[in-house]
């Protein structure tokens, strides 16, 4: 590799058909990765062995570069001479740093791709066993904070005609139960590759708070509930929050008829009455479309989500319209993806990690970006 650098415009060339090499060899690497299970470990740790090994040589190539232009400049006597081939060169040693600022992203890239080689064969439960006494501690103390959170932000009276109706008070599920049931929700549709539709919907969402939470894991998040004070309170924090892609409106879950929207729907025991909540269970998993997921933390659904035709995938998560072996081979490949929640970020200009990042989101992996203080 630039072996006889001669001119900075040798150098652009040799630049960009490197990295037009190194491109196409990342998206082998990329297409591997979306294969999950079924890729092939061996072909991608040699390829992942030559970027290494090209990453590696850059740097050395970067100081024959300098090598070259000092020798370059040093060969000019005349000055207009000089100057023009300091302007030539300062575009080559730009375009050698921008690319040397892509590779330095590759200890990142490598550390993702050989985390998904290694867990190929492996399955990570939907639901972890056991909590250390330490986390348990800490997250209690964190849910205790959520609380707080909770009654500050919605500081309505339930309203008489939502007590007359049946209705239940905007209480809160504890925020981290909250987050497993979103997490499990989340790797299961990282596992049916439906990650370009990813609509919640909190039946009964109170003041909002876990609507703007759900925004963490999917594209869109609404929520609604049967009191126009709690809906208006959830709209000022979805503004304040500036969640575009969140919305909350005003209806009776008894007789809302847009279930089939979402893929994943949540409803945490909004009424009190026993025969009107059978009711609003058989109301959702009647309009939802076959495969939605049905997060239902409360007792009571995990006795009657047979007979209303759902699977059970794991904890508090159903499958509408599906079998219980469905919802078991839904599980099954859902515990072989990753964790990582991936953020939603804003479009950014593409790198030559690109693909490979892309894939690895598409399967729980991301880069780490935050390291441990040691
Ligand atoms: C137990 S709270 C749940 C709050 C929030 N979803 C959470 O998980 O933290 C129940 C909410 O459901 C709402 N709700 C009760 N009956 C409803 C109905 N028939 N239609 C829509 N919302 C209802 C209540 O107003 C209340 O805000």
């Amino acid at each position: 590799m630039l072996d006889a650098v001669k001119s900075p415009r040798d150098v652009i060339e040799e630049v960009q058909s490197f990295r037009e090499e190194l491109c196409n060899t990342v998206n082998v690497v990329a297409k591997e990765m979306a294969l999950r299970d079924r890729m092939n470990s061996q072909k991608v740790e040699s390829l992942c062995a030559q970027i290494e090994a090209w990453v590696r040589n850059y740097a050395s190539l970067l100081l024959r570069i300098n090598a070259s232009r000092v020798n370059h400049e040093a060969s000019v006597s005349d000055h207009a001479e000089l100057i023009d081939l300091r302007r030539e060169w300062g575009v080559a040693n730009a375009r050698c740093n921008l690319f040397r600022v892509e590779l330095n992203q590759w200890s990142l890239m490598r550390d993702m791709v050989h985390a998904q080689v290694a867990a190929r064969k492996k399955r990570v439960p939907l639901y972890e066993k056991r909590q250390s006494a330490m986390d348990k501690a800490q997250v209690g103390a964190s849910d205790d904070v959520f609380d707080w959170l909770h009654a500050i932000l919605n500081q309505e009276r339930q309203s008489t005609d939502a007590y007359d109706s049946g209705c239940f008070p905007d209480i809160a599920l504890p925020n981290s139960e909250f987050h497993k049931h979103l997490h499990a929700a989340y790797r299961v549709l990282l596992a049916k590759e439906q990650t370009a539709e990813m609509r919640f919907l909190d039946v009964g969402c109170g003041g909002g708070l876990k609507v703007l939470a759900a925004l963490r894991y999917f594209k869109d998040a609404d929520g609604l509930d049967f009191q126009q004070s709690y809906i208006d309170t959830a709209r000022g924090l979805l503004e304040r929050a500036n969640a575009h892609s969140a919305n909350a409106f005003q209806a009776d879950a008894l007789t809302f008829d847009g279930y089939s929207d979402y893929e994943v729907i949540y409803f945490y025991r909004p009424i009190r009455d026993q025969d009107k909540i059978i009711e609003m269970e058989r109301r959702i998993v009647d309009l939802a479309a076959p495969g939605t997921l049905l997060i239902a933390p409360y007792s009571g659904f995990d006795c009657r989500y047979e007979d209303l035709g759902c699977g059970r995938v794991a904890g508090a998560v159903y499958m509408a319209k599906t079998s219980q072996k469905k919802a078991d081979y839904w599980r099954r490949r859902a515990e072989q993806t990753g964790v990582a929640v991936v953020h939603a970020e804003e479009e950014r200009v593409p790198t030559i990690w690109t693909p490979l990042l892309t894939a690895s989101r598409q399967s729980g992996y991301d880069i780490e970006r935050y390291v441990q203080p040691v």
